[in-house]
């Protein structure tokens, strides 16, 4: 049985292999390749595309989707996680789709070895699908990614999107630079540039994150008008450079990239969407399948 709870549970051969049959269910679906499987979705954090996108990606290989709505399960009348995990797992699904606060939960849910656990995001830790996904939308742009840069802009230590994705990138061979403000750099080795103009004409490809306002404990902006003023992805930062565009959503608009640039061909939000369910596809198939 094997889980997803970030990247690194993946081998090289199993990252190319994902990319290879998500470029593949895009330029024809396949048949229902997951016909008899049962996937349960547990998001206990609002989704809009990462929970349809994997139910979609599920639903056109032909599994089963159960949803658990934890606001209205027991949970709320005191039951543990553990207690609703198990209790799902005795339905012997052949896997659980989990989004939690908690950074170590999949992995802990993983480790009872019950079920394949698939990542949906984690705290600040991880979000190996939308990695996967952000990968696949690079190299289908460029081909080859080892050696570009990419510079990740925003709220980066609030991020796991940023967290499973430096990890992902370095790992391929990418060179990853942050732009932010102090409070929102994280702590760790990479380079770090308070202001994009002072890295934009290395840079190959642009990731802007939202400001997590629901996991600041106290607000670290009063304004931000004048963050947007600073960090906002707008055409007059960008000028005419061939730079990719690329944003987890939900992006606010005008505060992290502009309405001009959200239309610029450059601009690849909805592309990532769509990549998003054939990638998932491929995850699905590896984990379910072929592991
Ligand atoms: C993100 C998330 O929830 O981590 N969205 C997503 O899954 N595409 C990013 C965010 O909420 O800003």
């Amino acid at each position: 049985m094997q889980n997803l709870v970030d990247t690194s549970d993946l081998s090289e051969q199993q990252i190319q292999n994902i990319l290879t049959d998500a470029k593949s269910f895009k330029q024809q679906l396949p048949t229902a390749l997951l016909r008899d499987k049962l996937l349960i979705t547990l998001f206990f954090e609002n989704s809009t595309r990462t929970r349809s996108s994997f139910e979609v990606a599920a639903k056109r290989l032909g599994a089963m989707v159960v949803h658990l709505d934890p606001s209205r399960s027991s949970t709320n009348k005191g039951e543990s996680l553990h207690d609703t995990f198990e209790n799902l797992c005795a339905m012997e699904p052949d896997g659980v789709i989990i989004r939690h606060e908690y950074n170590n939960t999949p992995r802990k849910l993983a480790d009872k070895g019950l079920t394949s656990i698939l990542n949906a995001g984690a705290g600040n830790y991880a979000h190996p699908t939308q990695a996967l996904l952000d990968y696949f939308t690079m190299v289908e742009h460029f081909g080859d990614v080892r050696g570009k840069t990419i510079a990740i802009v925003g709220d980066v230590v609030s991020s796991r999107v940023a967290s499973s994705g430096i990890r992902l990138f370095v790992r391929m061979g990418m060179r990853v630079v942050l732009v932010a403000p102090g409070p929102f750099m994280p702590d760790n080795d990479l380079e770090k540039f308070e202001h994009l103009e002072e890295i934009i004409d290395e840079v190959d490809i642009i990731m802007s994150l939202r400001a997590q306002l629901e996991r600041h404990k106290a607000p670290i902006f009063e304004d931000y008008d004048e963050y947007a003023r600073e960090y906002c992805i707008n055409k007059e930062r960008l000028g005419e450079r061939d730079v990719l565009l690329l944003h987890p959503g939900p992006v606010m608009r005008n505060i992290d990239i502009s309405d001009e640039m959200l239309e610029d061909p450059r601009c690849k939000v909805l592309e990532q969407v769509k990549n998003g369910v054939f990638v998932r596809m491929a995850i699905l198939k590896c984990l379910l399948l072929d592991a």
